[in-house]
């Protein structure tokens, strides 16, 4: 069998997404009644981190752990990658002591690469350009509180950045519509590879994105390696704030999620964080059970 990577959702087939989903809530069913199963016993998880994290860290390394493995934290002030290594070399070493290798790191070619050379799984914690381990607890997260996402309508506020490319993936495998509002000049770049099958609408109105939402989502303003814009986009982006005004155009039960971290007062008011429709805590908590599931599909082929 070959290798699996899972560098976007579109490595994965729809139904194979679902089931991952499905199986992250039996696994966090289990653990609600105090059962880890032991599905990495003496497996190794490699962590290649460019860019800085809680979560995705803390819930690959706790996945492990909990599950009868253990996970490595590699960054490049420690390792040889930083003093130069080639990508392509390090993936075939790491690819002969470890069983999976996760990278966060900036260029999406970077990880191909990685993955190109790898001989193991090779999972996608981020790059500048998607962030699809998110897009599963998103999804979890959705599918727990509300069913199938299917046919249901998503608005993405802000950047169009990593996410919002994983969103437009996550659209065109969970099949539902997305509707896109970002300040001109910042739509995301996965519009060049949209397939048509999905259900896009894209505008520079915050307002007319969110009506008959059934899900609002907002990022940061500036991402990891976008520092030095921050301020200019401060200015550009602050009629994208998700507010309660905003949020209450959307449909009644709509949900709010948020990847985390938040900066409270920019992409989003402090009150909707914490709001009644706000779902961040149980979506950054899922990051664990998602990806717990989808090691064990790469590691395993099978969700359960
Ligand atoms: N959402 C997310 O990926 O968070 P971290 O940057 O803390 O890993
Ligand atoms: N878009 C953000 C996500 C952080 C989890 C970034 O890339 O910094």
């Amino acid at each position: 069998m070959s290798v699996r990577h899972f560098l976007t959702l579109l490595d994965l087939s729809p139904e194979e997404l679902r089931a991952v989903i499905q199986r992250a809530q039996e696994l966090k069913a289990l653990r609600s009644q105090g059962v880890r199963p032991a599905i990495f016993s003496n497996q190794v998880l490699a962590m290649i981190f460019d860019k800085s994290s809680t979560r995705t860290r803390v819930s690959f390394e706790s996945a492990m752990v909990e599950s009868g493995g253990a996970a490595i934290f590699l960054s490049p002030r420690d390792t040889q990658l930083g003093r130069g290594e080639a990508i392509a070399d390090t993936a075939r070493v790491l690819s002969r002591m470890c069983d999976a290798i996760m990278v966060r790191t900036f260029s999406h070619d970077a990880a191909e690469t990685l993955a190109k050379f790898s001989e193991v799984p090779v999972i996608n914690g981020l790059t500048d350009s998607f962030h699809p381990c998110q897009l599963l607890a998103d999804m979890q997260t959705y599918f727990e509180r509300r069913g199938d996402i299917k046919g249901r309508k998503v608005a993405w506020i802000g950047d169009g950045n990593n996410m919002c490319n994983s969103y437009i993936n996550a659209a065109q495998q969970f099949g539902f519509a997305l509707s896109i509002a970002t300040p001109i000049g910042y739509e995301p770049s996965q519009f060049a590879n949209v397939s048509s099958s999905v259900e896009l609408d894209y505008s520079h109105r915050p307002e007319q994105a969110v009506i008959n939402a059934d899900l609002v989502v907002t990022d940061v303003w500036a991402s990891m390696g976008q520092e030095n814009e921050a301020e200019k986009r401060h200015e550009l982006f602050h009629r994208f704030q998700v507010s309660e005004a905003l949020l209450s155009k959307a449909r009644s039960d709509v949900l709010f999620m948020h990847c985390l971290p938040a900066h409270r007062g920019e992409e989003v008011d402090a009150k909707v964080l914490e709001h009644p429709k706000s779902v961040v805590w149980d979506e950054a908590g899922n990051r664990l059970h998602a990806q717990k599931a989808l090691l064990e599909l790469l590691l395993h082929g099978t969700t359960g």
